[in-house]
């Protein structure tokens, strides 16, 4: 029970590392607010969490939407402690065939989505005198992916924006910091470890050989939340095997 008695918010806490995330919390003794654009089957989550879960429609690209899901938060759990800034999206393709869209997309998401939470958060955790910012970059924030532009440079702004919000925020008592996943095989990372022919160059890169699992990304989300990392601010914990980026 490390997170006991904690409000946490966890974007795109529907499916994938989110949802893996926002169970592992539960599990911790928090209580969660899930927050994506669609519920997926979070009602199986909702029923067995006792009241300690729930969804709220959110569009984290969205200004007035994530000032709700903050608003919903605190009315129905009395407070915030934690965010999560996981919600993210992909799109592959070199920088000649990405459609703008494509581009806007991750931006709006990645990189807004990001800085609209935080900024949204902040009043209810400045008012306590504490809180946990946990902004979900990548490890290809700091490695060369041909075909993956949007992505490393929206993650790379990520783990930047966490470490000026760090220095911003202490004076408030919010330590932020970013979990940097390598290839997970939940989410989006099953795009590359379920094709074997991707999969068999990319296992190369990793020390450990294999992709991580969702619950070993939770327990660096348990950590940066928990009394244990009182100390730990502005840094960019990798969770990725021991990554070899040639
Ligand atoms: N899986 C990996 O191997 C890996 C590795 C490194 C980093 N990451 C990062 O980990 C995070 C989670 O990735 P994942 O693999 O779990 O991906 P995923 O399975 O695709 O889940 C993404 C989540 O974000 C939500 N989301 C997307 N756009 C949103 C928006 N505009 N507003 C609100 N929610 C939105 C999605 O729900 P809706 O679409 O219903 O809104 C979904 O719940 C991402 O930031 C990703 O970049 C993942």
């Amino acid at each position: 029970m490390r997170l006991d008695g904690k409000v946490a918010v966890v974007t795109g806490g529907t499916r994938g590392l989110g949802r893996a995330i926002a169970e592992r919390y539960l599990r911790e003794g928090a209580s969660v607010m899930c927050a994506a654009r669609n519920p997926h089957d979070i009602d199986t989550l909702l029923e067995s969490s006792q009241g300690r879960a729930r969804y709220c429609y959110t569009d984290v690209t969205d200004e007035d939407s994530v000032g709700k899901l903050m608003r919903e938060t605190a009315d129905a759990f009395g407070r915030i402690d934690v965010l999560v800034a996981n919600a993210g999206v992909s799109r592959d393709g070199k920088i000649g065939r990405l459609a703008p869209a494509a581009w806007q997309e991750m931006v709006a998401t990645n990189l807004n989505g990001v800085y609209l939470c935080t900024h949204a958060v902040l009043p209810y955790m400045a008012a306590q005198g504490a809180g946990r910012i946990i902004n979900v970059s990548s490890s290809m924030a700091t490695r060369v992916a041909v075909g993956a532009a949007g992505y490393c440079a929206t993650k790379a702004a990520v783990e930047m924006f966490t470490r000026v919000s760090a220095m911003e925020l202490a004076p408030k008592g919010i330590l932020v910091n970013s979990l940097a996943p390598g290839i997970v095989d939940e989410g989006m990372g099953r795009d590359l470890t379920g094709n074997d022919k991707v999969w068999s160059v990319y296992r190369r890169r990793f020390a450990l050989g294999r992709p991580g699992r969702a619950d070993e990304v939770a327990d660096a989300a348990v950590y940066l939340a928990s009394d244990e990392a009182t100390y730990v601010n502005g840094h960019v914990l990798e969770v990725n095997g021991g990554l070899l980026w040639a």
